[in-house]
C-alpha cells in the first residue's frame, strides 16, 4: 500500500497526478469527476479520496450497465465511505425511444445508437455539468486513434466549460501498477477480457492482442468510436489545436 511499490517513472506519474488534482480543485472548488467506474477512474476516485479534495464523482447510470459496473458504487462506500452520485437519464425520454425503436435499437443504425447515447448519456451529462465551471475524466491517449491528441486541460465547448483529462499522459500498464499497488477497487469484467466496459449489449470482451476498444460497439466500422460524452475527441483527431 506504498507508492515505493511503483518503479521510479510511475511514482513521479503519480506525485504529478496528485499536484495536478490539488490545482484543478483550487482552481474549481465545484469540479465534478464523471466515474465510469473503470479501472482508471477508480485510480483518480482514489487520488481525489485519498487527498480530500472537494472533487464529487458521480456516475451515468444509463440502465444497461452490467451489473458488475454497478457493484463499484457499494465497492467505493465500502471502500471509501463515500457515496458516489448515481445519475440516471428522464425515463420518459427512454421510454419514448424505445416504444418507437425497440430495446435494442443500437445495432440496427449508427443513428439510433447515437440517439440512445444520447439519452442515457448525453443528456444526463449536461444536466449534471450545467452550472459548474469544470469537469474531469480518466480518458487517456492510449485508448483510442481518437484519444492521441487528447489534452490535459480543454475548453469543452460542448457542454461549456473546462475539462480536465489528468491521465492523458497515462499508459494503461502505469494505470494498473498503481491499482494493484494500492489494492484499489476493480471491475471484475476487466479480468474476464474486458479492458474497456461500456454498457452491456454494446461491450464484448476482446481476444488477447486486439484493440482494447475493439469490444465497444463491436458491430460498427468505424474507428472513430466515440458517444457524445468526448465529441472535442473527434474535431482535434480531424486537426483542431490542442494543448
Ligand atoms: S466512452 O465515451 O467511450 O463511453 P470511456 O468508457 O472510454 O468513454 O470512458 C472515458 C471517460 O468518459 C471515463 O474515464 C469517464 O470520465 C467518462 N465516462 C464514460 N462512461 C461514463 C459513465 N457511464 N458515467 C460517467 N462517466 C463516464
Ligand atoms: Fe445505448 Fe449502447 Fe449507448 Fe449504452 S452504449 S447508451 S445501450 S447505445
Amino acid at each position: 500500500m506504498s507508492d515505493t511499490l511503483l518503479d521510479p517513472e510511475t511514482s513521479r506519474q503519480w506525485a504529478a497526478l496528485q499536484e495536478r488534482l490539488a490545482d484543478i480543485s483550487a482552481r474549481h472548488p465545484d469540479a465534478l469527476f464523471a466515474s465510469s467506474l473503470a479501472a482508471e477512474d477508480m485510480l483518480l476516485a482514489h487520488a481525489i479520496f485519498q487527498a480530500r479534495l472537494p472533487i464529487k464523482v458521480f456516475t451515468l447510470d444509463t440502465g444497461r450497465l452490467h451489473p458488475e459496473t454497478l457493484g463499484m458504487v457499494d465497492k467505493i462506500a465500502e471502500r471509501y465511505g463515500v457515496a458516489v452520485q448515481v445519475v440516471h437519464p428522464d425515463p420518459a425520454a427512454v421510454q419514448e425511444h424505445v416504444a418507437a425503436h425497440g430495446s435494442f435499437a443500437f445495432y440496427e443504425s449508427i443513428e439510433l445508437r447515437k440517439a440512445c447515447c444520447g439519452i442515457r448519456k448525453v443528456a444526463p451529462l449536461r444536466r449534471t455539468l450545467a452550472g459548474h465551471s469544470a469537469w474531469l475524466t480518466g480518458q487517456h491517449r492510449d485508448q483510442s486513434v481518437t484519444r492521441s491528441h487528447l489534452a490535459q486541460s480543454e475548453y469543452d465547448s460542448v457542454f461549456g466549460l473546462q475539462k480536465y483529462n489528468p491521465l492523458a499522459d497515462w499508459s494503461s500498464e502505469q494505470i494498473w501498477a498503481v491499482v494493484r499497488a494500492f489494492d484499489i477497487p476493480y471491475n471484475p469484467l476487466h479480468d474476464q477480457g474486458y479492458p474497456s466496459i461500456g454498457c452491456e449489449p454494446c461491450t464484448r470482451a476482446v481476444r488477447p492482442g486486439e484493440d482494447p476498444r475493439a469490444g465497444r460497439w463491436w458491430w460498427e466500422q468505424s474507428s472513430s468510436k466515440e458517444c457524445g460524452l468526448h465529441e472535442s475527441n473527434l474535431h482535434a483527431e480531424q486537426g483542431e489545436a490542442v494543448r
